[in-house]
């Protein structure tokens, strides 16, 4: 439960996020062209509205797995120290891995998860991440896409909670906390 009264005001609306994951798509599908050994990995929970809309604009012949990766610290401040909660159903040895995540803040996560899967030898292995807060960043880590490039605002909405609620908002927007 959110420990505070909020207001959300839109900072990304859900037309202009459709736009910027059609031509997204564009460039991730000329990079793909050709190949049949594609698995798209989502990062729950946070990706999931993405990754539904970014495969279904998708024309290639993908397979769609999922990873979790926990988050501690409160329910603001994203964790330093990344474990497994979830694991991937399939093998990826050998196979173009994309991986998708809503946010890169720090880092940490998606550096893990990456350093993860590359240990299991896929052949390609890229990221894409809806948002990006180059600012907060601790580790060096850059996706291979991103949507957006935003300040270092608490978003929520398309996917991204606020103590788990708020990811059912069709666009993104911006927590803003009421006085008193
Ligand atoms: P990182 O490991 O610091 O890059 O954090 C990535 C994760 O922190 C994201 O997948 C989100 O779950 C969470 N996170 C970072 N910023 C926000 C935000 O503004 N709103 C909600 N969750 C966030």
């Amino acid at each position: 439960m959110p420990t505070r009264p909020y207001v959300i005001d839109e900072m990304i609306s859900a037309k202009a996020i459709a736009a910027r994951i059609e031509d997204l798509c564009r460039e991730i599908q000329k990079e793909y062209d050709g190949t049949d050994k594609l698995v798209v990995v989502g990062l729950l929970r946070g990706s999931f509205v993405f990754i539904a809309d970014l495969v279904r604009e998708l024309d290639l012949p993908i397979e769609v797995d999922f990873l979790e990766a926990s988050s501690y610290g409160d329910v603001m401040e994203s964790s330093r120290e990344v474990r497994i909660l979830k694991d991937l159903r399939g093998a990826i040895e050998g196979r173009d891995v994309l991986v998708v995540e809503d946010i890169v803040d720090t880092g940490h996560t998606l550096n893990h998860v990456t350093h993860l899967l590359e240990s299991r030898h896929p052949a390609r292995l890229k990221s894409i991440a809806l948002l990006d807060k180059p600012s907060r960043r601790e580790v060096d880590f850059k996706a291979s896409w991103t949507g957006f490039e935003i300040p270092d605002e608490f978003v929520v909405g398309y996917g991204i909670d606020y103590a788990q609620r708020n990811r059912n908002l069709p666009y993104i927007g911006k927590v803003r906390f009421l006085e008193g």
